[in-house]
């Protein structure tokens, strides 16, 4: 399909970062110009790091048309010939695939008639709970679903679980037929599930080296299960295209991610340290999901990228606006000067509800009557925005023209950029993750896996918890 540059381009609407609007909390021109040598060198090592790294997921966009074709074929086969698809993985193998499918599906996909989804009935496995394991087995048939085994390092303990119940359930019910049921997706080069998969004879797509977790909805990774299910991937990488292209320019009024980065980085500086995400639509509540990972696993580190001890980062919050209204917003507007809100909006929703009439002797509930329900999100979105902005709170807001495939692939891409852009203005490893490696060797080291009897060690000569501390 093809989707106009014109009509449907991102906006960035960053008035209520001004002090011009929000007053003393908010920055001047000069403040932004002020940056301008830090902005320079942060644009120029994200362009020079490009496809190199782990930046590949800057290529994705450009290098992936016979992969993509494959991913179309075999999305083509898996809905003629499964019921249900499930994905198993977790953390950046998991969230991407859950965000597309909730913004570009039905939102009760699952519960449509047959007829009316374009593809199997979804689910993403991402946990390890095992109520929730069961609760699958209980509304799926294993003989009709097709599992996509989804890890990069091909050992993370969830995920290889899962694979492993999910198998031997396989196995029993199908013996060598089992693996016309297992799509890996996976490192290539790396890992335990590479190996399973060639010796299994599973058909596999690969994550390339350069690309992280968190930077891997755009690769096999996410665009698998979003063809499955029915979502146009061109359209995807197409609009991700579109905006590296708006984000061409190291000049910061010009490169709408460049200057979301600015933004967070002054306001990080000023110990602006949550950072709220708050569509206002259903369709982007799991963008909300995505961007936490991306933005908290990204800029939460504790060196610089010459050794020095920093301990930066933003805590990434999630709002849904209208929802959080009724939750959140009150802290929001009176409490404390600590965060940045970025509200999500759509200019036309997919649908117009209307709002019947029916209440003339009620004029306070009347009002509404003659209004859309479009109106009335609309509406709610601008008194929020113009609550804490009133509040002196930092806000800023990014509007897509509508939520379809390519202004998804937009706001994918303009967040991994800021992403890339903000580490490289804290001059940290944006893209290694410590603090989840250390967490996982635990794991390992617990559960006895070989190798970590070191690990395993020294979770024993840790400090021991003691019975008085416990009520
Ligand atoms: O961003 C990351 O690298 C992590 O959060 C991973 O996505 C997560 O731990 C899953 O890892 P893997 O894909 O190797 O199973």
């Amino acid at each position: 399909m093809r989707y106009s540059k014109k009509t449907m381009k991102l906006r960035m609407d960053y008035n209520n970062m001004m002090q011009s609007v929000i007053g003393k909390e908010g920055y001047t021109d000069e403040d932004i110009n002020a940056l301008e040598q830090e902005l320079n060198k942060a644009f120029d090592s994200v362009e020079q790091g490009k496809g190199k790294g782990m930046m590949g997921w800057a290529d994705l966009p450009y290098n992936q048309d016979a992969i993509v074709e494959d991913i179309i074929e075999t999305a083509k086969d898996i809905r003629k010939n499964f019921e249900y698809f499930v994905v198993l993985g977790i953390g950046g193998s998991a969230l991407g695939p859950i965000a597309a499918f909730q913004a570009i599906c039905h939102m009760h996909y699952n519960d449509l008639p047959k007829r009316k989804r374009k593809g199997p009935k979804f689910y993403v496995e991402d946990n390890v709970d095992p109520e929730r394991m069961e609760a699958l087995l209980d509304v799926i048939d294993v003989e009709k679903t097709m599992f996509n085994v989804i890890t990069k390092s091909g050992s993370t303990s969830e995920t290889m679980t899962q694979y492993l119940i999910i198998n031997s359930i396989l196995q029993a019910k199908l013996g060598d037929k089992a693996k016309e049921h297992i799509i890996a997706t996976t490192s290539k080069n790396a890992g335990n599930l590479i190996k399973i998969a060639i010796k299994e004879d599973y058909k596999t797509f690969y994550i390339p080296d350069g690309v992280g977790g968190r930077f891997s909805e755009l690769c096999p990774v996410g665009l698998l299960p979003a063809a499955v299910v029915g979502i146009d991937i061109k359209g995807m990488l197409a609009g991700a295209k579109f905006m590296m292209e708006e984000c061409d320019s190291a000049n910061v009024r010009k490169n709408p991610a460049l200057m979301a980065a600015a933004l967070q980085h002054l306001s990080m500086k000023k110990g602006k340290n949550i950072g709220v995400m708050m569509p206002y639509a259903d369709g982007l509540k799991f963008i909300s999901d995505w961007y936490a990972q991306l933005w908290a696993e990204s800029l939460g580190k504790n060196k610089t990228l010459s050794g020095k001890d920093c301990n930066v980062g933003q805590t990434p919050v999630k709002a849904l606006g209208v929802t959080d209204q009724h939750s959140q917003v009150q802290l929001y507007a009176e409490g404390p000067f600590d965060k940045v809100i970025t509200f999500l909006g759509v200019d036309e929703y997919r649908t117009t509800v209307e709002i019947p009439s029916g209440c003339e002797d009620y004029p306070n509930v009347n009002f509404l009557c003659g209004h859309t329900m479009n109106e009335l999100i609309q509406a709610e979105r601008k008194a929020t925005e113009y609550a804490v902005t009133k509040a002196g709170k930092l806000n800023y807001t990014v509007m897509l023209p509508t939520l379809n495939e390519f202004t998804l692939g937009q706001l994918l891409m303009y967040f991994m950029l800021q992403t890339a852009y903000a580490g490289a203005l804290l001059n940290i490893d944006t893209f290694n993750q410590p603090g989840v490696e250390e967490g996982k060797n635990a794991t390992y080291a617990l559960l006895g896996r070989p190798g970590y009897d070191e690990k395993r060690m020294e979770l024993a000569n840790a400090p021991q918890k003691q019975n008085k501390y416990v009520i």
